[in-house]
């Protein structure tokens, strides 16, 4: 028996379309022979689809005839399992469609990696790929995760952070706590998105002041960090779970401006070959087809990198121990990508943050590493299943029902005390 791995992709978020790709590279690895693949789609709009027209990555270049070809649905436990029910429920026709052992969550970015789709797939009660609710809130928050690994004394840079009601409130008094414990240059970001989105750095206050109600317009908390000079980006890829982890060899990814922007990270390198589909914010996506293995060849969210990382062997070490740490100090799970940023002068390390579905699953890295992207999958859903043993073997909740062993109301009163 295969079992049925529900992908969840998509999604309301600004990294809608790199999750389509990087679910798209994920299904075309997954062993045939041990899993079947139910795809759920999820609408910019919150609407699940499902169809097989999803697995192929060309059908995303004409969204209303894709729909139109593919099912609105639910995904529910109905106590017997986890189904794919079609909703509005058919006249005639069947009505459940699929069922569903393991759900993956391949998506990125707010409304999705921050908790939300950990915590409707935890609803489901079924093992489930990655990170769970904690993990995926505290991996997508700048201002909490850096709060956390700072007190765990992982090296963070210093930072300010706000809410954006209290800047309009007192937009002196917040200036000026920045001025007092950060030295310019900083970097203005939004507390919690991803992919550069709302990022710019400021050598002085106007600068400041304008980086700041940018942000302000994609997010309403605010993280000034003090800006790494001398900058090498390095990234180093975690598998494991709680007790266990192994990290990847390290990258390092090349930006053209002073921030490593969403196009750097997504727009294509002439010399990859493809079709392309104009993605969110402008970007260009180079991909092939699922068949050729083209997306996974050809989209280049890896190829503005250098892999490994020109560092020497004593910071790979020091890079990949702090990966874990990070990993473990944020309960992660399945796999997640640590990003760092070095001072090349003082070679000072800093953890920027952590991806906790990082784009491609960063099978590049572990292909780098030794490790098919077969086998990557294959360990992450593993890990899945072994949790959710783990987990059943906790106590949740009583089997008696505390309600029905009570008299009338004088006995509910008394189960409140
Ligand atoms: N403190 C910093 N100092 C210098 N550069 C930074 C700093 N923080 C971020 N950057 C630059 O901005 C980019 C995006 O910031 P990051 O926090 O990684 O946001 P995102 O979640 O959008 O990827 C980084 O890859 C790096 O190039
Ligand atoms: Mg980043």
């Amino acid at each position: 028996m295969k079992i049925k791995v529900g992908v969840f992709f998509g999604g309301a978020s600004v990294e809608h379309e790199i999750s389509v790709i990087t679910m798209n590279q994920a299904i075309s690895s997954l062993n045939p022979e041990k899993y079947e693949i139910v795809p759920i789609y999820i609408a910019k709009n919150g609407v699940m689809y499902t169809g097989d027209d999803l697995l192929d990555l060309y059908s995303f270049k004409d969204m209303d005839v894709l729909l139109k070809r593919c099912y609105k649905v639910a995904v529910v436990n109905d106590g017997k399992g986890v189904k794919v029910v079609r909703t509005p429920a058919p006249l005639i026709g069947k009505r459940v469609l699929n069922t569903i052992d393991v759900a993956f969550p391949i998506v990125h970015g707010t409304n999705c990696e921050d908790g939300t789709i950990a915590g409707f797939v935890t609803l489901l009660g079924i093992p489930f790929v990655g990170p769970d609710i904690m993990a995926s809130s505290i991996g997508m928050d700048k201002i909490l995760q850096k709060k956390v690994l700072k007190e765990s004394g992982i090296p963070v840079v210093d930072f300010v952070s706000f809410y954006s009601l209290e800047y309009i409130k007192d937009e002196e008094k917040i200036l000026k706590e920045i001025e007092e414990k950060l030295d310019y240059p900083v970097i203005v970001k939004p507390g919690n998105l991803g992919s550069s989105v709302g990022i710019k750095k400021a050598k002085n206050k106007a600068e400041l002041e304008e980086a700041i109600e940018f942000a302000m317009e994609f997010a309403d908390r605010i993280i000034i960090e003090k800006a790494v000079e001398n900058l090498k980006e390095i990234n180093c890829s975690v598998i494991g779970n709680l007790t266990e982890c192994e990290t990847s060899v390290c990258e390092e990814p090349f930006f053209s401006d002073e921030i490593l922007s969403y196009a750097d990270k997504y727009i294509g390198n002439e010399k990859t070959k493809g079709g392309t589909i104009g993605g969110g914010k402008g970007a260009n996506i180079k991909f092939g087809s699922q068949k050729s293995g083209g997306a996974k060849t050809t989209n280049n969210e890896f190829s503005n990198k250098k892999i490994p990382a020109d560092i020497s062997k004593e910071k790979t070490e020091e890079i990949q121990s702090l990966t874990k740490e990070v990993f473990k100090v944020l309960g992660c799970s399945g796999v997640a990508r640590v990003d760092f940023l070095i001072d090349t002068k003082t070679d000072k390390v800093y953890v920027n943050e952590i991806n906790t579905i990082p784009g491609a699953l960063s099978f590049y890295l572990w292909e780098a590493s030794g490790k098919s992207f077969e086998k990557e999958l294959d360990e992450i859903i593993d890990i899945a299943i072994k949790r959710q043993r783990d987990k059943e073997k906790l106590t949740f909740s009583y089997d008696k029902n505390i309600l029905a062993m009570q008299g009338g109301s004088k006995g509910m009163k008394s189960a409140q005390k």
